[in-house]
C-alpha cells in the first residue's frame, strides 16, 4: 500500500494562499462547504478548520486506502471518502482545493501521490472535466500546478472557464502556480 504523502513545498504554498483566502470566503458564507481533493496527510483540511470551517462541512477525498484510515482517525467529524476524484462524491461545495499529483510518470516513479499519469496532466484534466457539477453557484476551486506539468491541454480548459492565476512560487527545480477557477459553464471532455 503506498505511503501517505508527506507535506512538501507544494502543500505549504497552497496552505499559504488558503490562509489568506479562507477568512474572506467565510465572511461571505459562514457555512462554507469545502472539499479537499487528494487530502493526503490532511494538512490543508486542518488549516481550513483552523480558519473557521466547521469540520462537519468538510469532505476529504483520497484514492489511497492508507491515507483514508489516517484521515478517519484525524478528522472524526468530517466526511472522508475513498474515491478516484469525484467518482464516489455526492453533493456540491463552495470551495474545492486540490494539490494534485502533477509529475509525468517514468520508469522509476509511477506513484499515485506524485505522478498524474503518463504525461503528468491526466489527473488534473480529469478533475477539471468533472468539478463543475459539484461546485455551487459562486463556488471556487483552488488548483496547484507545476511548471513540470504539461500545460497546453489544461490551458484549453482554462480558456473556457473563469480562471485566474492567484500566486506563483519559484523553487530551485520548478515553478508552482495556484489557479482559481469558478466556471459555471459546461466543460466538454478533453481526455
Ligand atoms: C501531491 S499529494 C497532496 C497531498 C496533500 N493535499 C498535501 O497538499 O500535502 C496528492 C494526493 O492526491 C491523492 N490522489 C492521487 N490521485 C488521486 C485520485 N485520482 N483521486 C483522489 N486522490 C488522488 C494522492 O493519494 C495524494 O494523497
Amino acid at each position: 500500500m503506498p505511503d501517505i504523502y508527506e507535506p512538501a513545498e507544494d502543500s505549504f504554498f497552497l496552505l499559504e494562499v488558503l490562509r489568506k483566502m479562507a477568512p474572506k470566503l467565510l465572511i461571505q458564507n459562514h457555512h462554507l462547504k469545502a472539499l479537499d481533493m487528494g487530502s493526503g496527510s490532511g494538512i490543508l483540511a486542518r488549516v481550513l478548520i483552523e480558519m473557521g470551517i466547521n469540520p462537519a462541512d468538510l469532505t476529504l477525498i483520497d484514492i489511497n486506502p492508507k491515507t483514508i484510515s489516517h484521515l478517519k482517525k484525524e478528522f472524526p467529524k468530517s466526511k472522508i471518502i475513498k474515491s478516484d476524484l469525484f467518482s464516489k462524491v455526492k453533493g456540491k461545495f463552495d470551495l474545492m482545493i486540490f494539490n494534485p499529483p502533477y509529475l509525468p510518470e517514468n520508469k522509476f516513479d509511477s506513484r499515485k501521490d506524485t505522478t498524474g499519469g503518463k504525461n503528468g496532466d491526466e489527473t488534473i484534466l480529469k478533475f477539471l472535466n468533472n468539478f463543475e457539477r459539484h461546485l455551487n453557484e459562486n463556488g471556487r476551486v483552488l488548483l496547484l500546478i507545476s511548471s513540470l506539468t504539461p500545460i497546453s491541454r489544461i490551458k484549453k480548459i482554462f480558456k473556457r472557464c473563469n480562471t485566474r492565476l492567484l500566486a506563483t512560487k519559484k523553487l530551485f527545480y520548478e515553478k508552482l502556480f495556484i489557479y482559481e477557477t469558478w466556471s459555471k459553464r459546461k466543460i466538454s471532455k478533453i481526455n
